[in-house]
């Protein structure tokens, strides 16, 4: 058997070495955080987060443990999370600032669906484009973990699974990562309902023209992550209710828009690039579509 590559011998690549070091932090965190699982999963919090959702003491408790994980490696000078009503300050000095969504398809908690937690980083301060991140990543905590990261310094996708029980050791299972040419599967949150009508015509496409399967997982990781591995296209869009749907730009947007415009494929905000929405509001939501190149170029020439 070819011997494994490890995040750790991966990270080595990279000429930014304290990128490098925040990665392996928070990849670091892995075993502890699913052992909790169990253990924390249903109760439900009485106080509304900053977006009026109730949350999960779950939501919680990841929150607390990226954070101090976070500022503990003094590498992160501010960490907006979707979880704190202010950043958390860390060392004035340090290199980074982080935002993050620390558990992403929280609604999937109960029926024993997946979740993730998703990460983008900036040298800027933010306020700053996704186009302006230093890197990306996200952990899918599925039947197996996966994490999953690019940097602007390779332009290249990695995915990586963890190894060992206990002991946190990812290894690579695809470098290079790209989406696959020929799309497989789409999938769309929101009530269609409210959709309107041009973007119900893009959709009816995808399934008479694209001959795409219905796929949708009720968390954004997921969701994204099968787009990655099968092609084709996952969106939440606006709706005529929501106008900028429901996924926050900052905390689960823009990352994973950088992933998959590195793996190949396109992001969009039904207009352009979602790397290049400027916001000054970190809690800014914006429509979301993610997918392979022809198709989201298809989507944004029918919303015109
Ligand atoms: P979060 O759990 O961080 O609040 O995010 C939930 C998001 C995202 O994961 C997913 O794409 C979407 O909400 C699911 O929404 P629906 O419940 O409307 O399907
Ligand atoms: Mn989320
Ligand atoms: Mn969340």
């Amino acid at each position: 058997m070819a011997e494994q590559i490890s995040l750790t011998q991966h990270l080595g690549q990279l000429r930014d070495r304290e990128l490098a070091q925040l990665i392996a932090v928070v990849a670091g965190l892995s075993a502890d955080i699913r052992r909790e699982f169990p253990h924390r999963l249903i109760t439900e919090n009485a106080v509304e987060n900053k977006y009026g959702e109730f949350t999960r003491e779950l939501d919680d408790w990841t929150n607390k443990e990226f954070c101090r994980a976070l500022i503990g490696s003094k590498l992160v000078r501010k960490v907006y999370s979707e979880e704190l009503a202010e950043p958390l300050l860390g060392e004035p000095g340090a290199p980074f600032e982080v935002t993050m969504d620390p558990l992403d398809g929280s609604s999937n908690i109960v029926a024993n669906n997946p979740f993730g937690s998703i990460f983008g980083v900036w040298r800027k301060s933010l306020p700053a484009t996704g186009r302006e991140q230093v890197a990306a990543f996200f952990k899918l905590y599925g039947p197996i973990t996966t994490l999953v990261y690019t940097t602007s310094e390779t332009k290249k996708v990695a995915e990586f699974v963890k190894a060992r029980k206990g002991v946190v050791q990812y290894n690579l299972l695809y470098d290079g990562l790209t989406i696959p040419d020929e799309g497989k599967v789409y999938g769309v949150g929101g009530n269609p309902l409210d959709f309107d009508e041009k973007y119900g015509g893009f959709l009816k496409r995808l399934v008479f023209g694209h001959k795409l399967k219905t796929r949708y997982c009720g968390a954004f990781v997921a969701d994204f992550s099968q787009i990655l591995h099968y092609g084709g296209y996952f969106g939440y869009g606006g709706t005529r209710k929501s106008p900028n749907g429901k996924l926050r730009l900052f905390f689960e947007s823009n990352p994973i828009a950088l992933i998959a415009e590195h793996a190949g494929g396109r992001s969009s905000d039904g207009g352009k690039s979602i790397l290049d929405v400027k916001s000054d509001n970190m809690e800014q939501r914006v429509p979301t579509h993610v997918g392979n190149k022809h198709i989201i170029e298809e989507l944004e020439e029918t919303l015109k």
